[in-house]
């Protein structure tokens, strides 16, 4: 089985729940908080681990308590954390998600050792690149270090997966060209191609991403699950499965780690988006960030009871 790399960025998440998502200059009462690991990169490697990839995880987070239960949880999910540095300067990454009676949620990140990542950190661990087959990457960590990855593994003839979100001020152009596979949402689409997105501007939209230079770009749809337009396959749609979303938090790291983890056991990419679709459903029917992945097991057992 072909081996993962993620670069990219860990947080603990402050889960807030509430009725309906604070307007401006609204207060809302709420009774607790929850911390659960989340970070983009860190779901995306928690989620082919458990999956059951070869992966491996590297960022940086802090000397700090919750540092440690973010690598605890990525071990525990067979996740490679070994060159997860820990800066003594700053504190661990931190996002701050209020997820409302609808599953939908709102985030602030406040990055600490993620924005500390550099191109440098990367030259240093190059045979980390070398030894694998994919890259995930995202955009929690710096844009140039995002593309001075991309680059890299690009030239050492990797497959190179990214996930846009968060879409920068300023996003490299230079980067689309590295890129073999882009998972955008409908919202970083639309900030990536310039222009609303619609059912009927959904073509051109990535039409537009396409000529950038990027091979394959799979856009989640949320309940409308999965465009898919790719250089070998052409364009096509995987609906997504009638579930009760209760949390839609890293629905699409996981959905981006499964595509990944089909990938490197050999699958098309049409196969590993209607795997990464199955998985993305189990996720939204839970609570949190990796606390709501699913292992390879419980995703089999899962679809063996609803044939049953
Ligand atoms: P995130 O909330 O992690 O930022 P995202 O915005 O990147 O997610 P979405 O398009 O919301 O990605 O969802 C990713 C995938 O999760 C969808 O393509 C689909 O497979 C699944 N999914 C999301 N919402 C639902 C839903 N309500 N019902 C069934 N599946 C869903
Ligand atoms: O994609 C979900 C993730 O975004 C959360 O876990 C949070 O940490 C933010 O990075």
């Amino acid at each position: 089985m072909k081996k993962l790399l993620v670069i990219g960025s860990l947080n603990l998440d402050m889960v807030v729940n509430v009725d309906h998502s604070p307007a401006i200059g609204e207060t809302i009462l709420t009774d607790r908080m929850e911390l659960i690991p989340g970070g983009k990169g860190a779901n995306q490697a928690y989620a082919a681990g458990y999956l059951g990839a070869d992966a491996v995880m590297f960022g940086a987070v802090g000397c700090d308590t919750y540092g440690d239960i973010l690598l605890n949880n990525l071990s525990a999910a067979n996740v490679d954390i070994t060159k997860v540095m820990r800066r003594e300067d700053t504190s661990t990454g931190l996002a701050l998600i209020t997820v409302n009676r609808d599953g939908d949620n709102s985030i602030v990140v406040i990055s600490g050792a993620n924005a500390t990542v550099t191109c440098e950190d990367i030259d240093r661990n190059m045979e980390l690149l070398e030894k694998s087959d994919i890259i995930l990457l995202q955009m929690e960590i710096p844009p140039s270090v995002v593309c001075h990855a991309a680059k890299l593994a690009k030239k050492l003839g990797k497959t190179v997966i990214l996930d846009p979100a968060p879409v920068p001020g300023t996003f490299p152009e230079e980067l689309y060209a590295y890129v073999d596979l882009m998972k955008p949402n409908e919202t970083e689409l639309s900030m990536l191609a310039g222009m609303e997105v619609t059912e009927e501007t959904l073509d051109a939209a990535v039409s537009c991403i396409r000529r950038k230079g990027v091979k394959n770009v799979l856009v989640t749809l949320g309940e409308r699950g999965v465009y898919l337009d790719s250089e070998e396959l052409g364009v096509l749609r995987i609906p997504a499965r009638k579930v009760c979303a209760v949390d839609t938090t890293a629905a699409g790291d996981a959905f981006t780690a499964a595509v990944a983890v089909m990938l490197a056991r050999g699958k098309d990419i049409r196969e590993a988006a209607g795997f990464a679709n199955q998985v993305a459903s189990i996720v939204v029917t839970r609570k949190g960030a990796q606390s709501s992945i699913p292992s390879m097991k419980e995703v089999e057992e899962y679809f063996k009871q609803q044939k049953s």
